[in-house]
């Protein structure tokens, strides 16, 4: 195995200019095959509501949701650094509040580092975080727990006057300790602006072109697993979906046809056995 990544990894990633790769896991299995494949960081995302729990948004999940997620995750993998989103409403009400779940993270679950959505507003919880020894990953630009504040599902930054907040924001973050920023649906000219401006913090992408230090994206988008709905910026690496609704349609005829399980899959005894049982 190569060496667990580590945040001091993803800035020196950044420093040397070498691209981290980030994806999102919600259970065991699939953080095995992702960390297998090398991926640097898994990124239990509260998107888990409305991929994994079929909610429209990410609003509904719990702590509870969190925890029992990540700890699935991080028994899955050995290398890659795991990081755990904060819920919705998990931190907004007071930096003791946020401390508390942000410590409960990494006490439950064994994860490496927390997110949390916002800028400015999140920055003294950020830094009491990081001051207890909690690695922090803030995330800007289209923030899906705002989804409602924002007026719907949009890219951000398309203004100077909310191009130059972002900035001031991605700067308030790392000031704050955040060692990894996610920008969101954010143009391409300005990811590239703040990704220049900080100097420590990485800059993971998701919607945000191919400027940023990293690149994010959902697992179950990135190998086709639902048939639905998918966003611009999301580029598909398999029909995963397809392949599992073949797989399970040729069982259901094996199955009806007796096919399955033929003797390679079955178990004989001794017909001596049958015999005397019958006795
Ligand atoms: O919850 C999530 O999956 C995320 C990514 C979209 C970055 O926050």
């Amino acid at each position: 195995m190569n060496k667990k990544v580590t945040n001091l990894t993803i800035k020196k990633m950044k420093g040397e200019g070498t691209p981290i790769s980030m994806i999102t896991a919600y259970d065991y299995v699939m953080a095995q095959n992702v960390d297998e494949a090398g991926i640097d960081m898994i990124l239990v995302g509260d998107s888990l509501g409305n991929v994994v729990m079929g909610h429209t948004s990410t609003l509904p999940v719990t702590m509870d949701d969190m925890v029992h997620h990540t700890a699935a995750v991080v028994r899955g993998t050995k290398r890659a650094l795991v990081v755990a989103d904060m819920p919705f409403m998990s931190y907004q009400e007071s930096v003791c509040q946020a401390l508390h779940n942000a410590g409960r993270l990494m006490k439950e679950t064994g994860c490496d580092a927390v997110k949390l959505e916002g800028g400015a507003s999140v920055c003294e919880a950020v830094k009491a975080m990081t001051t207890a020894g909690i690695p922090v990953v803030g995330h800007i630009g289209l923030t899906p727990q705002s989804v409602h504040q924002l007026g719907g599902y949009r890219v951000q930054g398309k203004n100077a006057e909310t191009a130059k907040r972002l900035i001031q924001e991605a700067l308030a973050l790392e000031e704050a300790g955040a060692f990894a920023i996610v920008l969101e649906c954010v143009p391409t000219d300005i990811a590239a602006e703040i990704t220049k401006a900080l100097k420590q913090a990485a800059t993971i992408g998701i919607g945000a072109g191919n400027v940023c230090d990293g690149q994010v994206l959902v697992c179950t988008d990135l190998l086709g697993m639902s048939g639905g709905f998918r966003p611009k910026f999301v580029k598909t690496y398999a029909n995963l979906h397809q392949t599992i609704v073949d797989a399970v349609s040729q069982y259901i005829k094996d199955v009806q046809d007796r096919s399955f399980p033929n003797e390679e899959y079955s178990f004989d005894v001794d017909p001596e056995v049958v015999k005397a049982m019958k006795e």
